[in-house]
C-alpha cells in the first residue's frame, strides 16, 4: 500500500487573524504537524511545512467595525501575534506568510480565471438582504433579528448565539442591518457557484475506495457529506473585503473565504520557492499532507480537492489528519467568552516551558475523541513524567559521569546481561514510535518515547551506580557507558516532541543531531541553522570534544536504539536540569485567571439579562372613560419624615404633607429609596385610594412610581416645586 514518495509537502490550516491561537487550535492541528515535520525531517527527508494567515471573510471585518479600525488593522495585529507565538513554540514553520499577500491575491485570482476560463464554474442569480441605506448587500453575519427558536432579540443571520441554532437570515423575526439600523430588503445579486455535484463520483472513489486508511472521523464525515448529496457551492460573496472577483461584471465581488484560504498554501509556497515550488504541488512522487481541525474536514477533503480537480494540474492530498476538540477544564474553548489558554500568553508566562504544552497536548491530543485539557493534569505531567522520569534520569547519568570520569563517556569495562537486556529494549520502543508516528498516532509515539526514558530511569535505579562505585569503577563505568547510550536514544527520540529539550540534551551530551533539509529563508526560532534550500542542516552541532575516539559527533534517527551511539572518551558537556517543577501556586494562578474570567463572563451574562428586562415594555391596559380617569384624585405632595417599617426589607412608613392634611403613607420602596433620599421631596400621590392596614398601620393613599421592566422604580416628581396639593390631570 506503502508508495514512495520522493517529497512530503505538509500544510496547517491557516489560522484566522481575528484572534490569536489557544491551546485548542495547538492540540488539535499545530504541534501534531510538527511533530511530523520534525520526525521526518531527522529521517533526512524532504519536507516542507507551509502555513500561513488567513486573513479574509466577515469576522474580520465586524471586527474590524466594531473596534473602530480597518480589516487590515486587524489581521496585521493578529498576523504579527499569532507568528511570534508559533516560533517560541518551536513550531517552525518553513513560511508563514498571509492571505493579504501579493502573491496571494495575484494567484489566488489566476486560480479563479482558470476555473472560469475553463467553464468549471455555474452562475446563480439569488435573492440577497440588502442594506438601503448603506447601499451594500449584508452577509448573514451582519443581519441581527429575533430568533425564531428562543425568542433573543439578537440572533445573528447565520446563528443564534443563544440557543445555538444554525440558522438563515430568512428565518429571522424583524431582521435589522447591523451596519445602519435599516430593515435589509431583497435584492438580486449573481454569483459563481462551483458545481460539487459534478465531482461526486470521482469523490467517492477517490474518498471511499482509495482512502480508506484516513482516520476514521475523517473517513466517516466524508461519507455522510457524499450519501446527503453535495450541492454547488458560491464561491463568491458581496463584500469589499478579500480577493476581488476577476472578471467583468463583478464589481463589489470578492472570493469567499474558503475559496481563497486553502489556495493561501500554494501561494505561501511560491511566495518561499518562487523557482521550485511546483515540483511540491505538481509532481506526482510528492505526498502533501493537510492536518487541520475537525471543522475544516468538508473544506479539505471535498471543496479544496474538487477545486484541484477541477484545475487539473495539482496533486491531491493522501492524507488529511484530523483531531476532535480539546476542552478546558471541563468547559467548550470559546474565543468569545475568552474561555482558552491563549499561546501569547503562555509563552509569555512560561518562558523555559515551551516544551511542557507541547508534551501535555500530545499526551492529551484529542485524537479519536474530544479532549480535556486542565492546569492539574498539566502539572502532574510535568511533575511526574518530564522531570521526575525524564529529567531525573539524565541528570543522575551526566552528574555521575562527571562524577567518577571528569565528564568523558567511559568505556564498557564490565558488562553484565543487565546492560544488553535494557538496551535491547529499545528498537522495539523505536518501531513502535515510527509506526505510530507513520499513522498519525502521536499520543502513542509520544508514550513510546516516553517508554525509553522509563527504561533508563528504572535502568539506573536499579544498578545504583553511586553505590556500585565505593567498590567497582570498572562496572560504575559499564553502566554509565550503558546509561549514556539511553541519553542519547532520549536525544533523538524526543527532538520531535520536546524539540527544546532534545536540544539541551544534546548540548549536555556534546552531539549535534543530522536533522534533513531545510527550505526556510531566514526565519525561525535561533535553536536552528540556516541553510540555503536543499542544504542540509545539523541542529546543534559541536565543537570538537578534543577527543580523537570520540568519532561523528553527529547522530541521526538512524542511530536510536544502536549500542554504541555515544563512544567511550568523548568528552561530554555540562549537567543542566531539562525540566523544572512547576509549583502549585503557578498552577494556582492559571486557575484563578480562568475563574475571573467565569466570573466576568456570568457578571457580563447578568448585566445582559438585566438590560435585557428592563427594556421589557409592560403590556397596554385596556380602554378607559375620561371619568375612569376623573375619579383618581392625583396630587402633589411632599415627605416629612421616613423611617423604615420595622422587621420589613421592602416597606417604609411616609408622613406626608398632601396640601388638604397630612398623613401617612406605607410604600414598597426600599429596595430603591431609603429613609435619608426621601425626607424633603416633592412626590405625586393618588390620595383618594382607600385606606389600607399594613403590619398594623393605616396607610392613607399610594405614592406614583414609575417602574421598569426589571422591577426598579423612581418616584415621579413635578419638573419644579410646586405648592403641596396641585391637582394633576
Ligand atoms: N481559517 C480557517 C479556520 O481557522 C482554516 C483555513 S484552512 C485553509 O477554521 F485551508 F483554508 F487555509
Ligand atoms: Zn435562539
Amino acid at each position: 500500500m506503502e508508495k514512495n514518495f520522493k517529497r512530503t509537502l505538509v500544510t496547517c490550516a491557516l489560522p484566522y487573524a481575528n484572534g490569536p491561537v489557544h491551546i485548542g487550535h495547538l492540540a488539535g492541528v499545530y504541534v501534531p504537524a510538527d511533530i511530523y515535520v520534525r520526525y521526518l525531517r531527522m529521517r533526512g527527508e524532504d519536507v516542507l511545512f507551509i502555513c500561513g494567515s488567513d486573513e479574509h471573510g466577515v469576522p474580520i471585518t465586524i471586527k474590524a467595525r466594531t473596534q473602530g479600525v480597518t480589516p487590515q488593522d486587524i489581521v496585521d495585529k493578529y498576523h504579527g501575534i499569532i507568528k511570534d507565538s508559533f516560533l517560541k513554540l518551536g513550531i517552525n514553520f518553513d513560511i508563514y506568510s498571509r492571505t493579504t499577500s501579493k502573491v496571494h491575491d495575484k494567484n489566488a485570482s489566476e486560480f479563479f480565471r482558470k476555473l472560469y476560463d475553463d467553464d468549471k464554474f455555474i452562475t446563480k442569480e439569488s435573492e440577497q438582504y440588502y442594506d438601503p441605506e448603506a447601499k451594500t448587500f449584508l452577509a448573514d453575519r451582519y443581519i441581527i433579528g429575533t430568533c425564531p427558536k428562543c425568542g433573543n432579540p439578537g440572533a445573528y443571520g447565520d446563528q443564534c448565539e443563544k440557543c445555538g441554532s444554525t440558522l438563515s437570515p430568512e428565518e429571522l423575526i424583524d431582521p435589522k442591518s447591523k451596519l445602519s439600523g435599516a430593515q435589509p430588503i431583497k435584492k438580486k445579486t449573481k454569483h459563481w457557484y462551483l458545481p460539487l455535484d459534478r465531482y461526486e463520483p470521482w469523490l467517492r472513489d477517490w474518498i471511499l475506495e482509495q482512502h480508506k486508511e484516513w482516520r476514521s472521523n475523517v473517513y466517516g464525515q466524508c461519507k455522510s457529506w457524499l450519501d446527503g448529496g453535495l450541492q454547488p457551492r458560491a464561491v463568491s460573496r458581496d463584500l469589499d473585503w478579500g480577493v476581488p472577483v476577476p472578471v467583468e461584471g463583478a464589481e463589489g465581488k470578492v472570493l469567499y473565504v474558503w475559496f481563497d484560504a486553502p489556495i493561501g498554501y500554494i501561494s505561501n509556497t511560491q511566495e518561499l520557492l518562487p523557482e521550485s515550488w511546483e515540483k511540491w504541488w505538481k509532481d506526482k512522487d510528492t505526498r502533501l499532507i493537510h492536518f487541520i481541525g475537525k471543522d475544516n474536514i468538508v473544506f479539505h477533503c471535498i471543496v479544496f480537492p474538487s477545486m484541484l480537480k477541477a484545475e487539473g494540474s495539482y496533486i491531491l492530498p493522501d492524507n488529511v489528519p484530523s483531531n476532535e476538540f480539546l476542552n478546558l477544564e471541563g468547559d467548550k474553548i470559546s474565543t468569545s467568552r475568552n474561555w482558552a489558554v491563549w499561546l501569547n500568553e503562555y509563552v509569555d508566562d512560561f518562558p523555559g516551558q515551551e516544551d511542557v504544552l507541547r508534551y501535555v497536548l500530545c499526551a492529551n491530543a484529542p485524537e479519536t475523541k474530544d479532549n480535556d485539557f486542565t492546569w492539574k493534569d498539566f502539572q502532574q505531567r510535568n511533575n511526574s513524567e518530564l522531570v521526575a522520569i525524564f529529567g531525573n534520569f539524565v541528570n543522575r547519568a551526566v552528574v555521575l559521569t562527571h562524577k567518577y570520569f571528569g565528564g568523558k563517556v567511559p568505556a564498557d569495562l564490565k558488562p553484565e546481561p543487565i546492560d544488553s537486556e535494557t538496551l535491547a529494549q529499545i528498537p522495539a520502543l523505536k518501531e513502535s514510535l515510527e509506526a505510530n508516528i507513520g499513522t498519525f498516532h502521536f499520543r502513542e509515539a509520544l508514550k513510546d518515547a516516553m517508554s525509553i526514558a522509563r527504561v533508563g530511569n528504572k535502568y539506573i535505579s536499579d544498578t545504583e551506580p553511586w553505590k556500585v562505585a565505593k567498590t567497582d569503577m570498572d562496572r560504575t563505568a559499564s553502566i554509565l557507558y550503558t546509561s549514556l547510550q539511553i541519553c542519547s536514544d532520549l536525544a533523538i527520540a524526543f527532538e520531535p516532541f520536546t524539540p527544546f529539550a532534545a536540544e539541551k540534551l544534546r548540548k549536555m551530551l556534546g552531539i549535534g543531531i543530522e536533522a534533513g533539509t531545510d527550505h526556510r529563508k531566514g526565519e525561525g526560532t535561533p535553536t536552528v541553522n540556516f541553510f540555503k534550500e536543499g542544504e542540509s542542516r545539523a541542529l546543534h552541532t559541536v565543537p570538537s570534544c578534543g577527543c580523537k575516539s570520540a568519532g561523528e559527533p553527529v547522530v541521526s534517527w538512524t542511530d536510536l536504539g544502536k549500542t554504541d551511539i555515544i563512544k567511550p572518551g568523548h568528552q561530554i558537556g555540562e549537567a543542566e536540569l531539562l525540566f523544572s517543577k512547576v509549583e502549585d501556586s503557578v498552577v494556582e494562578a492559571q486557575v484563578a485567571k480562568l475563574q475571573a474570567t467565569k466570573e466576568a463572563n456570568a457578571a457580563a451574562a447578568k448585566d445582559a439579562e438585566a438590560k435585557e428586562a428592563a427594556s421589557h415594555i409592560a403590556e397596554p391596559k385596556p380602554e378607559v372613560t375620561f371619568d375612569d380617569f376623573g375619579k383618581m384624585d392625583i396630587r402633589t405632595a411632599t415627605v416629612l419624615a421616613a423611617e423604615r417599617v420595622p422587621k420589613t426589607d421592602k416597606l417604609l412608613k411616609l408622613s406626608i404633607d398632601t396640601g388638604i392634611d397630612r398623613r401617612t403613607i406605607v410604600s414598597g420602596i426600599a429596595d430603591y429609596y431609603s429613609p435619608e433620599d426621601m425626607v424633603g421631596k416633592q412626590i405625586c400621590i393618588l390620595a383618594n385610594l382607600q385606606p389600607k392596614v399594613i403590619r398594623g398601620i393605616e396607610s392613607r393613599g399610594m405614592i406614583l412610581m414609575a417602574k421598569q421592566g426589571d422591577g426598579k422604580m423612581r418616584f415621579i416628581t413635578p419638573q419644579e416645586v410646586l405648592i403641596n396639593g396641585a391637582v394633576i390631570n
